[in-house]
């Protein structure tokens, strides 16, 4: 496209509407392929007062009651792909 053809290119109404709609859904596209696609962390009183990885990993760990599937990562910081709570870190 040359600068003269852009410049004469007035958008009306209706193209504004698809612009936007095509702008929304690469959005939704870009947030929805980031990090952090899987299970939030529970909004309860357990997790909303766990702040460190180990005690986290004393109930995620393969001994513990609830522990993470087999194929998980290793090591990692959890909530960089599971939500925190949104009360995270004002309980106690
Ligand atoms: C005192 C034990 C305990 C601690 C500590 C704990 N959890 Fe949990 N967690 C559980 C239990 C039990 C469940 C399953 C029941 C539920 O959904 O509440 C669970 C569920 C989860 C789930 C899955 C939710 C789902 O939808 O299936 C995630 C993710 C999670 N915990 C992350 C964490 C992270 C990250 C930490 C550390 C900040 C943590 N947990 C600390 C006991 C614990
Ligand atoms: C690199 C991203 C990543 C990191 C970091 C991570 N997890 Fe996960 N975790 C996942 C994915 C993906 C799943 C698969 C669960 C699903 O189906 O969404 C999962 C599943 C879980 C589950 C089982 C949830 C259920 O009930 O199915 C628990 C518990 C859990 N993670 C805890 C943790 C804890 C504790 C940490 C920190 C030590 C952690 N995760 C760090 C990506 C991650």
């Amino acid at each position: 496209m040359t600068e003269q053809q852009k410049l004469k290119w007035s958008p009306g109404k209706r193209d504004l509407l698809f612009l936007g709609i095509v702008a929304a859904v690469v959005l939704i596209l870009v947030l929805g392929s980031s990090e952090r696609k899987t299970k939030p962390v529970p909004n309860d009183e357990t997790h909303r007062t766990v702040t460190s990885r180990d005690s986290c990993m004393v109930c995620h760990g393969s001994d513990g009651v609830s522990p993470q599937p087999k194929e998980h990562i290793k090591g990692g910081q959890c909530f960089q792909c599971h939500r925190q709570p949104k009360e995270w870190g004002k309980g106690k």
